[in-house]
């Protein structure tokens, strides 16, 4: 670990201005703040254009004196650091962490407060916080709005989906910021649907500039804070912090010592470098688990499609209306038939499994409460330690281990979640005492306590208490509904995914995801963390279960391939049936060989909205995987195999549209072949509307394997 301290800058004071100037270290951003008139202002440069125009910085309190206005500096302390950390799971093996820090206090003279800003400049952007030490006039605060700016230069493209503190389940808009109209957005198919604002957005927001800059702003590190959308003057071009409400009103209550997340502006001239940032990581503390070696990438199958999909089975046990915990008895209710948790149903999965190589089981439906879990804002739902009486647990647990298959837990909240604050001690050693490892956490629905929203501080602090119990018990965690990460898996690396976007399970009982939706999601979404989007489903078209049902994924099947490559996650789902699989032995094959977990990771082809090609190099099988996808239009991905060895001979797998695939008409065709490359081949492939391929490169060892395949 390195840390300079720089003497090379000065706080420049004149008249009522104070100014400093920061560049990154690869000289190409240029950071300016100042204190103007009491008001700490900043602005950012790429290569002399301006990225974000002169914007505001400061806090509105309730009750007292906003941190906002009639401030000095007091102290400013340059430094630069540069050190190189490894991720137990990740893209890559190794993540430099490089940037020059300047660090301002500040004293607002009238009440004898201090605040601290902290400016850290990457090469592929900015982050920045507030920061309070414990002092004798600034106790307790509670933040009623912050007023932190992002004034944007011009009328960028945005990708954007709407301001909402209870759900992240949007497709994206593409528009002009100026054109940004959350109330058009259809949201009919989310449960917690509610935009906050028609002029709002979600961090994090993408952005195009017309002279070709790519730009993201977003937050890393939410802890003990609410999440942050942005409102939008469509007049003046600049966004402002807007933070998700308690039940009360307030944003966030405080007490210092204290900081707020980092506030992020990634900034390149190339796509790529945005999906390869690891600025939002960096931003987050290193890890703070004594041990991880229990921390593990995860492919995993379950009984969840079939829920999903119409006319298959059913999360509950008997279709009754009004069912209650207490007192209830479970054995006496009378069975629907469709139950899909059924102990032989879970066996038949554990056998595919293991059959297969797949690390996990989940199971979802297995414990009492299904009934009418959903849309009634009910308190005791789930206890999460009593299984249906067709769920026996103990056999399951052992028959998985005997198989060398783990089981997932699952635990849906149904969103009571002080409900779950009662009994996730019990879940969670239920889990242990039954051999389970992983957990599936759910919060559809309104929160309890009643008035709190998916995004605000309460339930923040909520998701962050379940990862590190969950970690004291050495459990792995994939958290759907949550709040969109922000790269805490660093810090607590066992959180392997969210959720916390539209996942592909929208496509089988809505208007679905729009072909674009994936090669948005790795700009915005991803950039917290691994998700739990659920690739792999090979039957697309849901009248395959149901005559006349029009609902479809909406990409072909070689697309589902290549998404377990640009889709990061260290946890993956094989989501479709083991009878669809087991039509289609050769295609599934990708899925079973491709790794979860990565040490290199290189983007060959990028553009938001449009398409993305990246080849990793997976850590457990040595070898490297390439997915390319595309939106609703078809084209030729042409890249390169520079990164392979030299002189070394491969035989590439490579699995693609057939010719005539399209994602609406025929989007089950692909074709798969076989071809030697090297360093130095150079592959123009084909890709279908809402297509794409995926490819599994594998080292020749033996010059039998070359024979009648042609050399790219
Ligand atoms: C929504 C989750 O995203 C989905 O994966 C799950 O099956 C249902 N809730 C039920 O918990
Ligand atoms: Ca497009």
């Amino acid at each position: 670990m390195r840390k300079l301290i720089l003497f090379c800058f000065g706080f420049v004071c004149w008249s009522m201005v104070q100014a400093a100037t920061l560049t990154s270290p690869n000289g190409k951003l240029t950071l300016m703040v100042s204190v103007e008139n009491g008001e700490p202002v900043y602005a950012l440069k790429f290569q002399g254009k301006s990225v974000v125009n002169s914007s505001k910085l400061g806090l509105y309190l309730e009750q007292t004196t906003s941190l906002q206005s009639g401030f000095t500096v007091v102290k400013e302390t340059y430094s630069e650091q540069d050190d190189i950390w490894h991720p137990v799971l990740g893209e890559v093996d190794s993540v430099r962490n490089h940037y020059r820090e300047l660090s301002l206090d500040l004293l607002q003279t009238e009440t004898q407060r201090t605040m601290r800003l902290i400016f850290r400049l990457f090469n592929d952007g900015l982050g920045f916080r507030y920061e309070f030490d414990k002092q004798p006039n600034l106790g307790y605060f509670r933040i009623a709005d912050e007023c932190t700016e992002f004034a944007m230069a011009s009328n960028h493209t945005a990708f954007w989906i709407p301001g909402s503190f209870d759900t992240n389940e949007y497709f994206y808009t593409t528009s002009r910021l100026s054109d940004i109209d959350a109330s058009k957005v259809d949201g009919s198919a989310i449960g917690t649907h509610g935009i906050v604002a028609n002029n709002s957005v979600q961090t994090p927001v993408m952005m195009k500039t017309d002279d070709g800059l790519y730009l993201n702003i977003f937050e890393a590190a939410l802890v003990d804070y609410a999440a942050m959308c942005l409102t939008i003057d469509k007049q003046t071009l600049v966004l402002k912090s807007l933070l998700a409400p308690s039940a009360v009103g307030t944003k966030v209550f405080m007490q210092t010592p204290c900081k707020t997340p980092w506030r992020t502006i990634l900034v390149s001239d190339k796509a790529a470098d945005i999906l390869s940032s690891k600025t939002i990581l960096n931003l987050n503390e290193p890890c703070k688990l004594a041990t991880t070696d229990w921390i593990k990438p995860m492919k995993y199958v379950g009984i969840w499609w079939e829920m999903h999909v119409p006319n298959k089975s059913s999360w509950n046990y008997a279709d009754e209306p009004n069912v209650k915990l207490k007192g209830m008895d479970w054995q006496a209710l009378k069975p629907n038939g469709r139950h899909g948790a059924t102990t032989e149903n879970t066996k038949r999965y554990i056998d595919f499994a293991a059959q297969h190589g797949f690390d996990g089981v989940l199971v979802e439906g297995w414990n009492v409460g299904w009934e009418d879990w959903a849309g009634n804002w009910k308190e005791e739902v789930f206890d999460f330690v009593t299984p249906y009486p067709d769920f026996d647990v103990k056999e399951v647990t052992t028959y998985a281990a005997s198989k060398g298959v783990k089981l997932i837990m699952h635990h849906e909240t149904s969103s009571a979640v002080t409900n779950y604050e009662r009994r996730m001690d019990d879940a969670f050693d239920f889990m242990k005492a039954h051999g389970y490892n992983a957990v599936k956490t759910g919060y559809v629905g309104k929160i309890i306590p009643r008035g709190e929203l998916h995004d605000g501080q309460w339930m923040v602090n909520h998701y962050n208490r379940v990862i590190t119990k969950a970690a004291e018990r050495q459990i792995m965690v994939n958290a759907h509904e949550q709040v969109r990460p922000t790269g805490l898996s660093r810090t607590y690396p066992n959180l392997l995914a969210c959720e916390a976007a539209r996942g592909n399970e929208f496509n089988a009982w809505s208007v679905g995801n729009p072909p674009e939706h994936e090669t948005i999601l790795p700009f915005t979404r991803l950039l917290g963390g691994g998700m739990d989007y659920t690739p792999g489903i090979f039957e697309l078209k849901m009248s395959h279960y149901q005559a006349g049902n029009t609902c479809q994924v909406h990409t072909t099947l070689a697309k589902q391939l290549a998404l377990y490559v640009t889709m990061y996650s260290p946890l993956q789902m094989a989501a479709d049936l083991p009878e669809n699989y087991e039509k289609n032995l050769d295609a599934f094959q990708f899925i079973k060989d491709v790794d979860v977990d990565w040490s290199d990771t290189r983007i060959l082809e990028a553009e938001p909205g449009d398409y993305i090609t990246i080849a990793r190099f997976g850590k457990q099988k040595k070898a490297w995987f390439i997915g390319s996808i595309t939106d609703e239009n078809s084209r030729v991905s042409e890249i390169t195999f520079d990164f392979l060895a030299p002189n070394t001979k491969y035989v590439a797998t490579i699995y693609a549209d057939a010719v005539n695939a399209d994602w609406k008409e025929n989007p089950q065709a692909y074709t798969i072949r076989r071809v030697v490359v090297s360093s130095k081949s150079k592959l123009k492939q084909a890709v279908a509307k809402g297509g794409g391929y995926a490819i599994a490169i594998k080292k020749v060892t033996d010059k039998a394997e070359l024979k009648g395949l042609k050399t790219l």
